[in-house]
């Protein structure tokens, strides 16, 4: 049964009588609308994370435009509203820091004014997830419009990944076998369009996450952002959103544990990046649905990796992936794997798969031929890491797995940095690199400083990868035997903050074991004799982020905003 008009949110505005709802009318008059133009009409919010520092979504207010004549077209009354434009790279100390705060902005911008209905327009790293928390926790109908991946990157008659080609050519510029040339004309060639990181990177995991998960139209999730079929989808994004008001399509309505595990599983299969593992858990505890790491593993161990994309295979990229059959083509190869009723925006995923076909079967792999036999991310757990670490050990050296080797600590970035080019650090292809102070509380932030970068020493032996462990992530695009998300994390005391120069450190990602071979006699003296190097923040957001956010296992949403029962509607007077 479709809602009436006077059941709509905004007739509490628009509707009723009374000076303050004259006054209401008469702002919305002052807009150049008609009484006819948004009286007893949907209004839909459309919560774009647009800047000119935004090089991600720099199509963004183009794209804003059709979809609003999609609301249009549909009856609604589209109003765009600006929200915080997280943007990777730019932003310091890391946009992790941030994703919280666009999250709680995108709910209050949605509880305060007079939305009946959000389209959310999000894609670089950590704007999707914020957003889709937001909408969640404010309980609106709501569908995700992703930015889209940029064209693949060229230089020299080779394709350029965003990311790992900068990590991969660095390294060679440090080794010495590129010149300062050839890495300056790279710079060109890396980033050509507008859209987000086209390699597996975090970007392109988290819109296929939200697209199995059922927030975005079917195919969404990889269609370039400069193709003419994103802005079709925008504008149908537009139409569908003021459907899904007069059904009363929330988001609550919506999610289910199907929902996540279906997210889960295509993360997985698409050797989607580790960032997946705290936004899933965060989105999941703020609709009240179970997600753990544990969950994370049991999925990832059943389900085949069959994108072959960077980081984790070929050369293939995202643009690659969508000629090939797109996300449709994937999530119908990956059907088995998948709830196949859960709901979506448009209906169930089984209906929005009907028909996908995949055209390249070198880029999206049969099941019976993947490029891995299980999902890309293992979830590890010891005395190292007793609350859990993560490893991406579909792009790490399978000759390192299972790797025991002699610690060298830095105590945070600025100590990597001063001494990892030091002729005399005590380094071997066998040491374990580990970096602390670089988690949630740490960094602040949670910054992506897990890819730790070889020593010179080690990388003039012709050594590309050594086993790595830290408390920070990485990013989506990164590779190497780097382990991830250590918690708890060194800033809290966990036992990465006891760990010495020469202590052996064994990773066993088979037997999923990441331990500290020393005696606990000796931790306990170490651990009674710790103290925090760093006091929190008092002020400012960094200050409530610091004592309010939960460790990288639990998602690093605050505290305060995880679940709960929803806060009241506000008080129209
Ligand atoms: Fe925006 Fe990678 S920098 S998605």
């Amino acid at each position: 049964m479709p809602k009436r008009p006077e059941e709509l949110r905004s007739h509490r505005w628009f509707g009723a009588e009374g000076m303050r709802a004259a006054n209401h009318r008469s702002r919305m008059l002052q807009l150049g609308l008609g009484h006819e133009e948004f009286q007893g009409r949907p209004v839909i919010g459309i919560v774009n994370t647009w800047s000119d520092l935004m090089h991600c979504h720099a199509h963004f207010r183009e794209r804003a435009q059709d979809v609003k004549r999609g609301v249009w077209a549909a009856g609604g009354v589209p109003v765009e509203i600006p929200a915080m434009a997280l943007r990777e790279v730019f932003q310091k100390p890391s946009t992790m820091l941030y994703r919280n705060f666009l999250a709680m902005e995108t709910e209050e911008i949605a509880r305060s004014l007079p939305l009946d209905g959000l389209v959310l327009m999000g894609g670089c790293d950590k704007t999707g997830p914020a957003l889709i928390m937001g909408a969640i926790s404010m309980g609106l109908p709501a569908i995700y419009v992703p930015a889209g991946p940029m064209l693949s990157g060229h230089w020299r008659g080779r394709k350029l990944g965003s990311g790992s080609d900068v990590w991969k050519y660095h390294a060679e510029l440090r080794a010495g076998t590129i010149t300062q040339q050839a890495w300056k004309e790279m710079e060109s060639g890396l980033s050509r369009s507008a859209g987000t990181c086209m390699t597996a990177g975090t970007a392109s995991t988290m819109a296929l996450a939200a697209e199995a998960m059922g927030l975005t139209l079917p195919g969404a999730a990889s269609i370039p952002a400069v193709d003419s079929a994103h802005p079709r989808m925008a504008a149908a994004a537009g139409r569908r959103i003021v459907a899904m008001v007069w059904e009363d399509l929330t988001l609550a309505r919506l999610l289910d544990q199907r929902s996540l595990d279906n997210a889960v599983a295509a993360t997985m299969a698409f050797g989607g990046s580790t960032n997946a593992i705290p936004h899933l858990i965060a989105i999941a505890r703020r609709a009240g649905i179970a997600m753990d790491l544990d969950r994370f593993d049991a999925i990832s161990r059943r389900v085949p990796l069959i994108a072959n994309l960077r980081p984790n295979g070929s050369t293939h990229l995202m643009e690659d992936f969508f000629y090939a059959g797109g996300s449709r083509g994937f999530l119908a190869t990956l059907a088995p794997h998948l709830a196949l009723d859960a709901r979506t925006v448009n209906g169930t995923l089984g209906a929005q798969l009907e028909g996908a076909e995949v055209f390249d079967r070198d880029v999206i792999r049969p099941l019976d031929n993947p490029i891995f036999p299980e999902g890309g991310v293992a979830v590890l757990r010891g005395s190292l890491a007793p609350d859990g670490a993560v490893i991406k050990h579909s792009a790490a050296s399978p000759g390192l797995l299972v790797h025991t080797g002699p610690a060298l600590v830095f105590e945070d970035y600025n100590d990597l940095d001063a001494r990892l080019d030091d002729p005399a650090l005590p380094v071997t292809p066998e040491t374990v690199l580990v970096l602390r102070e670089a988690g949630p509380v740490g960094g602040p932030g949670f910054p992506e400083w897990g890819m730790l970068p070889l020593p010179k020493k080690i990388l003039a032996l012709g050594v590309r990868d050594m086993v790595r462990v830290s408390d920070a992530r990485m990013s989506g695009t990164s590779y190497g035997t780097c382990v991830l998300h250590v918690a708890p994390e060194a800033a809290l005391g966990g036992p990465l903050a006891l760990v010495r120069d020469g202590d052996m450190i064994a990773l066993d990602v088979p037997k999923r074991r990441l331990d500290l071979l020393v005696d606990e006699a000796v931790l306990a003296a170490r651990r009674a004799a710790w103290a925090p190097r760093k006091a929190v923040q008092q002020r400012g957001w960094t200050g409530l982020y610091q004592r309010h956010v939960r460790q990288a296992d639990a998602g690093c949403d605050l505290d305060f905003l995880e679940r709960g029962a929803p806060s009241p509607e506000p008080e129209i007077h």
